[in-house]
Formats: C-alpha cells, sequence, structure tokens
C-alpha cells in the first residue's frame, strides 16, 4: 500500500472513495442521535448534508454510508465513517474509523482512497489513521488459487492546510511503520504450520533483520544443547523439525549504558500438545501458537526504524511440539538452562506436554537475563484459560514489578490495545511444586493463567519482567469492519511502545 499526505482541499480531490469521518454528538444514549461530520470544508460538508438530515445514518463507531457522485466534489464516491457517540475525538476510535474505510473499499474493488483528516486535531490522529488503513489492508486468503490481490494500491491522508504539516508528516509516517510491522506479524502468524516450521521462521526473522538493519543470529539443536537449554529441547525432541533460537540485537551507536530491555517469544510453529494430544476439533488453530514470537519480530522491525535510543535483544523460542518415539512423556523430569554456567538449572517435572510454552520460554528468559537483559518482557499464546478469564477481547498482563507495569500501562494508553492485569503470588507460586524436582509445568484446573505466570516468574526471578498471555487475542474469530477475521498482530503495538518509554 503507497501511503501519501495531501494538503489540497477535499472537494478538489480526484479519487474514487473520499472517506470522512462522523462523530455522533449527541451525549444521551436514549435520545436521537446528532451525526456532526468532521470536516471544515463546506463542499464535503454540503455533500453529505441531506443524508445527514435524514437521520439514516447515526454515526455510531465504524458504522458506513456510501454516496455515489457526492454533488460538488471531485470524488467519485462520498464514504462517511462513524466514530460513535464521542464527546472528543480519541485516536483509538480513528484507527479502528480508517481500517473500516479501507475494508469498505476492498470488497468493492476500489483500489485507491483519500481520508480527510478530522480539523483541529493532533499528530497522534495521523498516526493512528495509518496503523488502522494498514491493519485494514490486511486479508489472509494467501493460498486461494483465484486470489486477486485486493490490496489497496494507494491511501492518501488530506491534511487540513492549517495543520503543523511537519510534525503529522513524521506521525503519519510512523504509524506507517507500526502498521505494516504489525502486518508483519499477522503475515507469519497465517502461515500454516507445514509452511512455517522453526527453521523457517528464522529465515523470515533473519531476512526481516537484513532489511531493518538488525543484528540477528539463528541457532538450532547443537547451540540448545550448549547452552543446556533442556526445557526448550525436552519440547524440540519431538519434532522431525529442528528447532530454532532466533535472536535480534538492536543497539544504536551512542547508547553504550542503561537498560537493556529483553523480549522473549513463544514460537510454536505447530502445538499439537505433544504425548498429552490435544483433541482433533480446532487443533488446525494450533498455527498460531507462535504468535508471541510473531509479535516480537514484528516489534523488533518497528524498533529497528523508528530507533528509539535503548539496547533490545529479542529471543524467540520456536519449535514444534509434536508427539513421536522421541517425544518427551508425562513425568519426565527436565533440567532449564542455568542462569550462571556454575549454577544448577532448576528442574521442571512435565506433567503434562502440551504445557510446553513455559518450558520453551523459560529458558528464553534466562539466556535473556545471561545476555544482559536488566527488564523482561514475553509474549506467548500460553493458557486456554486465559481466554475463560478475560474472553477474546483482552490479554492478560503480569508483572513483578509496578514500576515496570506502569510503563506497559501507559504503553497501552497509545498503543490503543486492551490488556488487563491478573495476579502474582506465593499461594499460587505453590500450586507448582514438584515431589519429584523443584516446579511441575502444571498447576491444575484453576488459575491456569495465573500458575502459568508463576511457572515463567520462576525464570524471570527478580529482574523486573512483564508477561502478556495473548492466547485470547492473537487470533480474531469474527470478522470486524475494520480488521479481518484471522491473525491479529495483537502485542506489537505495547511491546514497542513499552521500549520507546525506556528511550532516552
Ligand atoms: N498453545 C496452548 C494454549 C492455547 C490454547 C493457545 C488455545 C491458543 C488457544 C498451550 O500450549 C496449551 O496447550 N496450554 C494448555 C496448558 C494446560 C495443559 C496446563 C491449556 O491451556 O490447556
Ligand atoms: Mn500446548
Ligand atoms: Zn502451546
Amino acid at each position: 500500500m503507497r501511503t501519501e499526505l495531501s494538503f489540497t482541499f477535499p472537494a478538489a480531490i480526484a479519487t474514487e472513495l473520499l472517506a470522512v469521518f462522523a462523530r455522533d454528538t449527541q451525549p444521551e444514549k436514549s435520545a436521537k442521535p446528532a451525526p456532526m461530520l468532521l470536516t471544515e470544508d463546506s463542499a464535503v460538508q454540503a455533500a453529505a448534508s441531506a443524508v445527514l438530515a435524514s437521520g439514516e445514518f447515526k454515526a455510531g463507531a465504524n458504522e458506513t454510508l456510501l454516496i455515489h457522485a457526492p454533488n460538488g466534489l471531485a470524488a467519485r464516491r462520498l464514504l462517511i465513517v462513524g466514530l460513535g457517540k464521542q464527546a472528543k475525538v480519541t485516536a483509538h476510535s480513528v484507527r479502528n474509523a480508517a481500517g473500516t474505510a479501507v475494508r469498505s473499499a476492498k470488497p468493492r474493488g476500489i483500489r485507491e482512497l483519500a481520508l480527510i483528516l478530522p480539523s483541529g486535531e493532533s499528530h497522534a490522529m495521523a498516526r493512528a489513521v495509518a496503523e488502522g488503513a494498514l491493519i485494514g489492508d490486511f486479508d489472509p486468503d494467501t493460498y486461494r488459487s483465484d486470489r486477486k490481490d485486493q490490496s489497496i494500491q494507494s491511501f492518501t491522508l488530506v491534511v487540513p492546510s492549517d495543520a503543523d504539516r511537519a510534525a503529522i508528516e513524521a506521525a503519519f509516517a510512523e504509524g506507517v511503520t507500526v502498521g505494516e510491522s504489525q502486518n508483519l506479524a499477522r503475515t507469519l502468524v497465517n502461515e500454516p504450520g507445514n509452511k512455517l516450521t522453526p527453521a523457517i521462521l528464522g529465515q523470515c526473522a533473519a531476512q526481516m533483520a537484513r532489511q531493518v538493519g538488525l543484528a540477528c543470529e539463528v541457532h538450532s539443536t547443537e547451540k540448545l544443547h550448549e547452552l543446556k537449554m533442556g526445557a526448550f529441547w525436552s519440547v524440540a525432541q519431538g519434532s522431525a523439525e529442528p528447532p530454532a533460537l532466533i535472536v535480534l540485537r538492536y543497539a544504536p551507536h551512542d547508547v553504550t549504558d542503561g537498560p537493556i530491555l529483553g523480549l522473549v517469544g513463544k514460537g510454536i510453529t505447530f502445538d499439537t500438545g505433544g504425548i498429552s494430544i490435544k483433541p482433533a476439533e480446532n487443533m488446525e488453530r494450533m498455527k498460531y501458537d507462535m504468535a508471541g514470537g510473531a509479535a516480537m519480530i514484528g516489534a523488533m522491525r518497528a524498533i529497528a526504524l523508528l530507533q528509539p535510543k535503548v539496547r533490545v535483544i529479542a529471543i524467540v523460542c520456536a519449535a514444534e511440539n509434536m508427539p513421536s518415539g522421541a517425544a518427551q512423556k508425562p513425568g519426565d523430569v527436565q533440567t532449564a538452562m542455568p542462569i550462571a554456567p556454575d549454577k544448577p538449572g532448576k528442574t521442571i517435572e512435565v506433567i503434562n506436554t502440551d504445557a510446553e510454552g513455559r518450558l520453551v520460554l523459560a529458558d528464553g528468559l534466562t539466556y535473556a537475563r545471561r545476555l544482559g537483559a536488566t527488564h523482561l518482557i514475553d509474549a506467548a499464546t500460553l493458557t486456554g484459560a486465559i481466554s475463560v478469564a478475560l474472553g477474546k477481547i483482552t490479554g492478560g498482563v503480569f508483572s513483578n514489578d509496578d514500576a515496570t507495569y506502569a510503563r506497559f500501562d501507559s504503553a497501552l494508553q497509545s498503543s490503543g490495545e486492551k490488556f488487563w492485569r491478573l495476579p502474582l503470588g506465593d499461594e499460587y507460586a505453590d500450586l507448582i511444586k514438584s515431589d519429584i524436582g523443584d516446579i511441575k509445568n502444571t498447576g491444575g484446573r484453576f488459575g491456569g493463567a495465573i500458575t502459568a505466570a508463576e511457572f515463567l516468574h520462576h525464570f524471570a526471578e527478580d529482574t523486573p519482567w512483564i508477561h502478556l498471555d495473548i492466547a485470547g487475542i492473537a487470533w480474531v474469530e469474527d470478522a470486524r469492519p475494520f480488521i479481518a477475521k484471522g491473525p491479529s498482530g495483537a502485542g506489537v503495538r505495547s511491546i514497542l511502545e513499552w521500549v520507546r518509554s525506556f528511550a532516552t
């Protein structure tokens, strides 16, 4: 998708589709909606006045209305997109509405559109529009043989001429970078297990790294043994596909001290459950069990391009969880990577081979600390229990450090993603004590997302750490007006903003 800014009058823009936002200014819920068009352009207002007066269009969130051959406009169509009942326009409603505009154009075969930035709105809106447009442009039908690439070829943001051009330009470019990076994560998540093996995920990360100037190493079996990654290897050992330990590094030249952020992603390219095999129903969904790893790869792309002044290391632990003659068995005891060469690794009793995410992350977290990470963030499609708690709407977040969590909470303000903090605690940690070793990899039916987090806590220890359980939100189950059904790219924007909060 080509993106550009225009500072001309909206009425003069010759485009297939000109989109404009409207909000409902009626504060009371039950009262008749009072839609207001968010442009100062009198020609656009005139073209829309009759339909707005009719009451047919209520300016509900992501509600659309299309006018063909609008009077007095050079555009062939005028699309009005609702922002909902709002006292004032928010970046989040604008992000979605921009996506809605793009997704209204695509099925009509429209390849080119222009969207009017609400007047008097800050550069945060321009950024949100770019993000929303890119996110809306993504469709998952990669392997349809009759696929006609319906991507929008050109998207123009029409900016009021009195706006601060430089600031808007920078924010818009930033939004494009973020949206593209989120779409990179979605592209990876969308790939099926046969097309995206751990090694291929490693190649994709390396390719992205080359394109944006990041350092990247991709290791496999030998390195896992060398580093004594017994937990990670225990998952990989059952598969014919070798694991990939992906390490991406971002180090700005002039930053030699301060924090080193460690991003750790679960990269299970397919999760059968292993010997504790999953039921057949819906098992195909388990191709998205690398969404945490993909989020880190997407976030690293954005970091490399936006250049915050802070050092970042990303580690993706990629493996397939398969049953086979070589697979680990329930009851097996594994020794995780030690935090120092002269220390013993923690021992793990594997109760359920389907609780594999925490096993690979255990060694990923330790490795990040060994590489010098002072702060950690992990993302994983870790538990079904998180969707029982929060549904498929909100992700789970856990932290051992309130100050580090506060940064994440602020990151959510600008990312617009939904996460809810759940507790950690010794009483939960007690549930994963093992009779035979240090810890076991499941904690029973209740509080499953929390006991999984407590398992990871054993490896983050007292390094300030954020854990994101994105199992419920990594896949959009039902299409929305602004996003396709399929991979969501959840986490990318919030992880990026959390990283940027550390920049000097
Ligand atoms: N990858 C799954 C979690 C998952 C479930 C992600 C549904 C997305 C949608 C994870 O590896 C898993 O199998 N977790 C088990 C843990 C249990 C065995 C303790 C679960 O949640 O059932
Ligand atoms: Mn599993
Ligand atoms: Zn899994």
